[in-house]
């Protein structure tokens, strides 16, 4: 199953989410992880530090028995490749941030993909960096789904253990952090929604 991880917009948090993802998913199966970000390779140099899943170049083949392939795209794929994608992902997950510019983005996409013949039955809006204080990822996700758009049940809060993650060349689960196991709960809880 590939699980492909796009946005129109860098800086959403795509590759925070494709490491953490692909190691929830190697809980449950065999999991590689292909960054198709050749130039800055956040999430291939990341993942290869954690070293519980298989990191592919682009184009590489995962390993016999692979059961979940995660694909981090690169900063600004073309609206063509993203619709291949949807054709041939079992899931394309789209982070959105919350604030009103990020959602605009995020309706815009959904409606490009839409209107060039995308399958959107396999595309996801999964709301990150959410306030962990307040009711903003409940009220979008309302908005979002009024206007049409999936959007997963599960949300990633916004905390800053996901980036001593990084740092460290951790998983969200192994950093010491008092936050740490409520970051890993939102990425175990996606991980179910998914597969
Ligand atoms: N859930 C989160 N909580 C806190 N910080 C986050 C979260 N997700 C991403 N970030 C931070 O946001 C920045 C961009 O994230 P990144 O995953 O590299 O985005 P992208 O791959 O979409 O460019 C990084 O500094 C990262 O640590
Ligand atoms: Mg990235």
């Amino acid at each position: 199953m590939i699980i492909a991880i796009t946005s129109s917009k860098g800086g959403v948090g795509k590759s925070t989410l494709a490491v953490n993802l692909s190691g929830a998913l190697a809980l449950r199966g065999q999991t590689a992880l292909m960054d198709a970000d050749a130039v800055v390779g956040t999430a291939r140099r990341w993942a290869s530090r954690v070293g519980v899943v298989q990191v592919l170049r682009e184009g590489e083949r995962p390993a016999a028995g692979t059961r979940y392939l995660v694909l981090d795209t690169e900063g600004r794929p073309a609206l063509k490749d993203m619709v291949d994608l949807s054709r041939q992902a079992g899931a394309v997950l789209i982070p959105s941030g919350v604030s009103g510019v990020e959602l605009e983005t995020t309706v815009a996409l959904w409606q490009a993909l839409g209107d060039q013949g995308g399958a959107m039955e396999a595309v996801r809006v999964v709301l990150t960096r959410v306030p962990p204080v307040g009711r903003a990822a409940e009220q979008v996700r309302e908005e979002l789904r009024q206007r049409g758009l999936q959007v997963a049940q599960t949300s990633i809060r916004q905390y800053i253990a996901y980036q001593r993650a990084h740092e460290a060349g951790k998983l969200v689960r192994d950093v010491t952090d008092e936050r740490a196991a409520v970051a890993w709960a939102d990425v175990l809880g996606l991980a179910l929604e998914v597969c």
